[in-house]
C-alpha cells in the first residue's frame, strides 16, 4: 500500500512541479493516507516537507505548492513499520541530508541492515524499514561510488517488496527507482517524466506509460529514461515497452459527485457496457483452457473473492464444472495439491494484490496454467498469467470496490456461458439468446439505481443507528450477501455478517432480538420458497427484515419491513443487478454516520504487503 510519485521536469515545462506532485498524491490517497510528504531538490539542496495527517491537512501546514524545484518525489502512507507520526512519514533521508527516498512495500531484512549501519555510526530518525535504504546509499557514496552505482548496490542488499523513488543532491535532475512486488509505472512526457504507483497519478499530463517489472531498476530525468534488470544486468529497450492507456483524466475525477464511490456506483452501466464490448477472442481461449483442466481453482481477496464465489457458482450451474474458490492469502494450503493439470483463475481488479500474486506463483511453480481477470493492463498478475481477460471499468479510486465487482462478474458470466456452449450444455442458439440478455444489463442496472437510490438513503437513516446486521441469501444470493456485508463493514464500520440463510438455525439466530436488522437477498431461483421460510423465522423473533426482490413478489414483500424491488430477470444476472443497491445502502449509511466512504480507516485499495 502507500502511494509514491516522482516528477523530473525541465524548468517551466510544468508550472509548479511540487503542486503537480501534491495533486498526484491526492489521486493516490486511496492507497493510504495516514501521513504524507514531499522532497524537492532546489539549488543543490534537498528540502523535505512531511507530517502525519491527510494531504490537505499537511499541505495547509507546510504549503507543499510553495516549494521551488524541478525534481520532486512524494509519498502518501499506509503504516506498516512504525506508527503514523511526523517522523515516520516519508520521505526519509540519510545522515547528511543529501538523499531522500519514498517507498511502498516492506524491507524484510531492515532490522539486521539497520543494526549494521548504526554500528558504523549512522543516525536514524524514524522507526521505518525504509530509512535503511537512504543510509545504505549514503554508505556506498561515502565509499566512492557514483549515486546510481551506490543505489544499485543498496538495492542488491535489501530483501522484501519495494517500489522506490530516490533523489540525491549530487545529481539533481535524476530520480532513481527500483521495483519488486509493488507497482511502479513511468509516465512519459515531453520535457518531463513521472514515476507513480498508479496511472491516475499522472493522467492529467500523459497517457504514455511504461509498467515496470520486478527487479527493474534505473532512473528518469526530464528527457531520458534508463531501465535495466538488476539480476540479469540486461538493459531494457525503453521504446519497446511504451503503452498508451485509454483512460482519460475525467475518468479519474469526481465529476461533481461528493465522493468517488458514489460516482463509481453510478458509472456501472457504462463500465458494464464497455466491458462487454471489449471482450474478444480471449474468452474462447480462456473457456478452452478451463475445459482442458482437470481441476479449476479460483484465488482472490476481498471483493474479488466474492466475485470468485460467483464464478464458482456459475461454473457449477451453467456448464456443470466443479471448481474451488479460495481466499488468496491461504494459498500455502495448496502447495502439495496444485499440479500441472490444474488451472488457477486469479481475480484481482488492481492486478497487484500480493496474496493473489503469491497464489498465482505457487500454482505456476507447480506447473498449473493461470488465467487472470483484472482491470489494470500490464499489472503484475496479468503479466505472470498465461492469459488475461480484462474488465473495462476504468480507474476505480474509492477504496471499496464497486464497478470493478460487477464487471468482473460480467466477464465470469460470459466465460461460463461460453464454456457451456463449447461443451454442449447450451446450444449455440441458447448461448446467443443468453448473450443478448447480457446486452440489456447496463440498462437494467441504470433503472435499478434510479429506482432504489432514494430508498437506500431512507434505509441508511435506520441502519446508521445499528451495531449489527445479518445479510442472508441462498445459492447465488450468498456471494451477493457477502459483498453487501463487506461494503457496510468497510465504510460504515457496522458489524455485518453474511452467511447462507439455511445456517441461521445452527447458531446465528441466537443473537436475533427485537429490531435486529436482517437483510435478505431474494432471487427468482429454485431457493425462493426456502428463503421465505427464513424470513418468517426472523420475523417471529421481531427482527427488522429488509429484502431485495424482483417485481411481482408481493406476497414476500408483505412479510418484509423494508423492500427494494428490481425488474424481473434471469436469476444468474442478479450479482450484477442486486449488488449496486447494497453498495448504495453502505454508501449512504457511511455518509449518515459522518464517515468518508472513499477513505475508510485502516484500509487501502491495493494490498501489496502480505
Ligand atoms: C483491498 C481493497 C478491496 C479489494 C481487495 C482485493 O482489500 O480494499 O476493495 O477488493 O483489496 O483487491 P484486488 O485489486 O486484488 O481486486
Amino acid at each position: 500500500m502507500c502511494g509514491i510519485v516522482g516528477l523530473a521536469c525541465l524548468p517551466g515545462r510544468i508550472v509548479n512541479p511540487a503542486r503537480a506532485v501534491r495533486k498526484s498524491l491526492e489521486k493516490l490517497e486511496y492507497r493510504g493516507y495516514d501521513s504524507v510528504g514531499i522532497a524537492v531538490i532546489f539549488n543543490g539542496k534537498i528540502i523535505i516537507k512531511k507530517g502525519r495527517g491527510k494531504i490537505h491537512e499537511v499541505h495547509s501546514k507546510f504549503n507543499f505548492d510553495g516549494t521551488p524545484g524541478n525534481t520532486v518525489i512524494g509519498h502518501t502512507r499506509w503504516a506498516t513499520h512504525g506508527a503514523p507520526s511526523d517522523a515516520n512519514a516519508h520521505p526519509h533521508s540519510d545522515c547528511l541530508g543529501t538523499i531522500a527516498i519514498v517507498h511502498n512495500g516492506i524491507i524484510k531484512n531492515f532490522d539486521e541492515l539497520k543494526k549494521a549501519l548504526i554500528k558504523k555510526g549512522h543516525v536514524f530518525h524514524s522507526d521505518t524499514d525504509t530509512e535503511v535504504v537512504s543510509h545504505l546509499v549514503e554508505d556506498f557514496i561515502r565509499k566512492g561510488l557514483k549515486p546510481y552505482e551506490a543505489f544499485k548496490e543498496a538495492i542488491k542488499k535489501v530483501k522484501g517488496s519495494y517500489a522506490i523513488a530516490l533523489i540525491t543532491a549530487y545529481e539533481p535532475d535524476k530520480i532513481f527507482f527500483a521495483k519488486k512486488d509493488s507497482p511502479l509505472i513511468i509516465g512519459l512526457g515531453d520535457g518531463f517524466n513521472f514515476l507513480a504507483s498508479d496511472i491516475p497519478a499522472f493522467l492529467e499530463y500523459t497517457r504514455r506509460i511504461i509498467v515496470l517489472r520486478d527487479n527493474e531498476i534505473g532512473y528518469i530525468t526530464p528527457t531520458n529514461v534508463v531501465i535495466e534488470n538488476i539480476v540479469t544486468e540486461e538493459k531494457v529497450n525503453v521504446q519497446s515497452r511504451v503503452r498508451i492507456v485509454n483512460w482519460t483524466p475525467e475518468m479519474a475525477a469526481k465529476a461533481g459527485y461528493p465522493h468517488f464511490m458514489l460516482k463509481e456506483i453510478h458509472e456501472q452501466p457504462r463500465a458494464l457496457n464497455e466491458t462487454l464490448l471489449g471482450l474478444g477472442p480471449e474468452i474462447n481461449r480462456a473457456a478452452e483452457l478451463i475445459l482442458k483442466a482437470d481441476r479449476v481453482f479460483i484465488a482472490a481477496a476481498g471483493t474479488s473473492y466474492h466475485a470468485g464465489l460467483v464464478f464458482e457458482y456459475y461454473l457449477a450451474k451453467l456448464p456443470g464444472i466443479m471448481s474451488h474458490a479460495f481466499i488468496s492469502s491461504e494459498y500455502s494450503k495448496y502447495s502439495k495439491i496444485a499440479d500441472s493439470n490444474d488451472l488457477l483463475v486469479a481475480i484481482s481488479q488492481s492486478g497487484e494484490t500480493i496474496d493473489t500474486l503469491m497464489a498465482l506463483r505457487l500454482f505456476k511453480e507447480n506447473g498449473a496454467k493461470v488465467i487472470s481477470i483484472s482491470n489494470v493492463i500490464d499489472s503484475a498478475i496479468p503479466r505472470e498469467s498465461d492469459l488475461t481477460v480484462y474488465t473495462r471499468a476504468g480507474p476505480e479510486i474509492g477504496v471499496a470496490a464497486t464497478k470493478t465487482f460487477t464487471t468482473q462478474v460480467l466477464v465470469e458470466l460470459v466465460l461460463a456461458l461460453k464454456i457451456a456452449e463449447l461443451e454442449g450444455t447450451l446450444l449455440p442458439s441458447e448461448y446467443n439468446e443468453k448473450l443478448s440478455t447480457l446486452t440489456k444489463i447496463p440498462k437494467v442496472v441504470e433503472e435499478v439505481i434510479l429506482k432504489n437510490e432514494a430508498l437506500a438513503l431512507q434505509l441508511a437513516n435506520t441502519l446508521s443507528y445499528k451495531n449489527n446486521i445479518y445479510y442472508l441469501g441462498r445459492g447465488l444470493g450468498v456471494p451477493i450477501a457477502k459483498e453487501g456485508a463487506l461494503k457496510l463493514k468497510e465504510i460504515a464500520y457496522i458489524h455485518a455478517e453474511a452467511y447462507p440463510a439455511g445456517e441461521s438455525k445452527h447458531g446465528p439466530i441466537a443473537l436475533v432480538e427485537k429490531d435486529f436488522p436482517v437483510l435478505f437477498v431474494v432471487l427468482d431461483d429454485e431457493n425462493k420458497e426456502s428463503i421465505v421460510g427464513n424470513i418468517m423465522e426472523m420475523k417471529a423473533r421481531n427482527a427488522y427484515t429488509i429484502g431485495l426482490l424482483t417485481y411481482g413478489n408481493d406476497e414476500i414483500a408483505e412479510k418484509l419491513d423494508f423492500t427494494f424491488t428490481l425488474p424481473r430477470q434471469e436469476y444468474f444476472i442478479s450479482p450484477i443487478t442486486y449488488t449496486p443497491i447494497l453498495q448504495l445502502i453502505a454508501y449512504y449509511t457511511a455518509v449518515k454516520r459522518g464517515y468518508d466512504p472513499d477513505k475508510p480507516r485502516n484500509l487501502a485499495k491495493t494490498v501489496t504487503v502480505e
